[in-house]
């Protein structure tokens, strides 16, 4: 089964918004760079990103059946979003938190995550690199 890379709002804009905090490399120079770390294990990659709290939250139900693995930027819903950790708490499969800011670092209002109490592992604070640790853990996963 694929590896899920689901990516919440705003990260469309990802290498032109706030750079010196989320870096420039482009979010389809990081799906192309998932897809190829997968591709070596001979493992599909389905990566997407939506600015819509229900079509991310249709995309976790849909990772029941169809996922290996779910690496989640949830971006801002990570922080609000309630129905989103219900949708991933639904799942069996080990999730991983990805993001590319350290938001521990920031704003109080980014200390709390609602995705962290249904994950596995979160990865922050390594920019483009963070969603690379995540595909490689997430194939270590696959392989145990
Ligand atoms: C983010 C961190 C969030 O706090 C923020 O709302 C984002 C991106 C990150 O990848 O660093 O949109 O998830």
């Amino acid at each position: 089964k694929p590896i899920y890379v689901l990516n919440g709002p705003n990260l469309n804009l990802l290498g032109v918004r706030e750079p010196e905090i989320y870096g420039y490399t482009r979010l389809e120079d990081i799906k192309a760079t998932c897809e190829a770390l997968a591709q070596v294990k001979n493992v599909a990659v389905v990566f997407r990103q939506t600015n819509h709290e229900g079509e991310l939250i249709d995309w976790v139900q849909e990772a029941r059946e169809a996922a290996s693995v779910l690496i989640i930027n949830p971006a801002g819903y990570g922080h609000t979003s309630v129905a989103l950790l219900d949708a991933l708490k639904a799942l069996k499969q080990p999730i991983i938190e990805c993001h590319l800011s350290n938001p521990h670092a920031r704003e109080p209002f980014r200390h709390h995550s609602y995705v962290s109490l249904a994950a596995k592992a979160v990865i922050a604070g390594m920019g483009a690199i963070g969603y690379e640790l995540a595909i490689d853990a997430a194939l270590r996963l696959i392989e145990q």
